[in-house]
């Protein structure tokens, strides 16, 4: 479904993202993970079109799509929740979620996108008495669901998922886990970038691992944990036995 061939992105003296390849099957989960400053965060960046990539190419369902515009590869399939929470703070939940409603559908209904938009936020989990919040009244963790909705109000192909479970408690997570399972059952293919292995190793086929931006393992969640550079690199010891 998505190809990354040679992708770089220098940002200065910096070289964020080197020459990687990555490539994401219809209807995976795949894990993309790396130390601090390795570049997965740009890498998402570069697919979703926030950057343009210094050199390589970017194929989204045989398309190449590595200069297109954020919002044409957002209308082509491709949706990415941001590291940093982002929402329009004075607008409500529901309007939040409303913004990508009509950027995929154009004009709905009021009473149809309202819905919709309720519908989404149930989905994820948000408390019902945060939907007519303004967003800058709402917590971190209430935003991140905020913001998913608001990335599957797009009717997306592929779900970039940057650190979305960051900030949530173990049980939090584990529902977060099953959330992301769920859309993954109902054809969503998922990138997801995390820090915590036991999401990765609970929800993903293939793992990618980056560093100083170049990619230096690809495997399955199991061959990632038990790779001595990878080990060495990024997880510590603590994996090194981990089997299953
Ligand atoms: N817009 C930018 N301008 C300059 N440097 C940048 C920019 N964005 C990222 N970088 C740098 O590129 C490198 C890779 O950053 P990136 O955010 O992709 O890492 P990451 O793997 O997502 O890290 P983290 O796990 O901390 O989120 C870092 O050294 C970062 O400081
Ligand atoms: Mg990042």
């Amino acid at each position: 479904m998505l190809k990354c061939i040679g992708v770089s992105k220098r940002f200065g003296g910096l070289q964020a993202v080197d020459n990687v390849d990555l490539s994401v099957k219809k209807n995976e989960i795949a894990g993309l993970v790396g130390p601090n400053g390795s570049g997965k965060s740009t890498l998402l960046n570069l697919i979703s079109g926030v950057y343009k990539p210094d050199s390589g190419k970017i194929l989204f369902l045989d398309e190449e799509i590595s200069n297109y515009p954020s919002h044409r590869i957002c209308s082509k399939g491709i949706t990415k929740t941001s590291q940093s929470v982002q929402s329009f703070p004075d607008m409500t939940a529901v309007e939040n979620v409303l913004t990508s409603l009509l950027f995929a559908k154009g004009n709905l209904g009021k009473t149809q996108s309202l819905a919709q938009a309720e519908d989404l936020l149930n989905f994820v989990g948000l408390d019902k008495t945060k939907y007519y919040q303004p967003a800058k009244n709402l917590n971190v963790v209430e935003l991140r669901r905020v913001q998913l909705a608001k990335a599957l109000g797009t009717k997306p192909k592929l779900l970039l998922l940057d650190e979305l479970l960051t900030g949530l408690t173990p049980k939090e997570s584990d529902q977060a886990i099953k959330l992301i399972r769920l859309i993954n059952k109902q054809g969503i293919t998922v990138l997801i970038v995390e820090h915590v292995m036991r999401v990765i190793m609970g929800l993903c086929d293939r793992v990618t691992v980056l560093h100083h931006g170049g990619k230096i393992f690809e495997g399955t969640p199991k061959e990632v944990a038990n790779n001595e550079r990878v080990i060495k690199i990024y997880l510590g010891k603590r994996y090194l036995l981990c089997d299953d």
